[in-house]
């Protein structure tokens, strides 16, 4: 977690020179910036990968039944990795968590006195736009976006009498 804190701060001093509004850059200077984000950012991230990119898509109720190796399907919360892509964003491919239960894994069976919530990381990705005075160049800016990255199970909200 300090690593991640660290990293985010380092990060953030280093693509200062971006701040919230657009810088206008042509294709190589795109390039460079990604690259940048890639490998003093992205890939210290500890953003978790699905065991398989090609993995099925499991129920609830199946995840309950059966024995699994991986943690996403072992949790009392089994989520599965649903691929986002959007080429206007760098990264252009993240995997984000869906919870497969809408109650939690008790003794084999989905159980609704507790409640499936996603978990959330707030990663910095890189969003181009193209530059409103020069087409051939593109809008950069930096944003930090909600992914959800596991799921874990929580007790019900409990709502007092007034
Ligand atoms: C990419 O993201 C932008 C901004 O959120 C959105 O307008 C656009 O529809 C997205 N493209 C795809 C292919 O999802």
């Amino acid at each position: 977690m300090y690593r991640f804190v660290l990293h985010t701060v380092v990060l953030g001093v280093l693509l200062l020179p971006l701040r919230s509004s657009a810088r206008c850059v042509g294709e190589k200077e795109l390039i460079k910036l990604q690259n940048r984000l890639q490998r003093r950012y992205w890939e210290r991230l500890n953003v978790p990968q699905p065991t398989s990119p090609q993995q099925r898509a499991p129920t609830c109720a199946q995840v309950s039944k059966e024995l699994h190796e991986d943690t996403q399907s072992r949790s009392l919360s089994p989520w599965r990795y649903r691929l986002d892509r959007n080429d206007s964003r760098f990264p252009h491919e993240i995997y984000v968590a869906e919870c497969l239960c809408a109650g939690c894994i008790i003794n084999r069976h989905e159980d609704h006195s507790y409640n499936s919530r996603e978990v959330f990381s707030h990663p910095m990705v890189l969003w181009k736009t193209s530059c409103p005075g020069d087409p051939s160049k593109y809008a950069v800016r930096k944003k930090f976006i909600r992914v959800a990255v596991g799921c874990t199970c929580v007790r019900p909200v409990v709502r007092h009498a007034m």
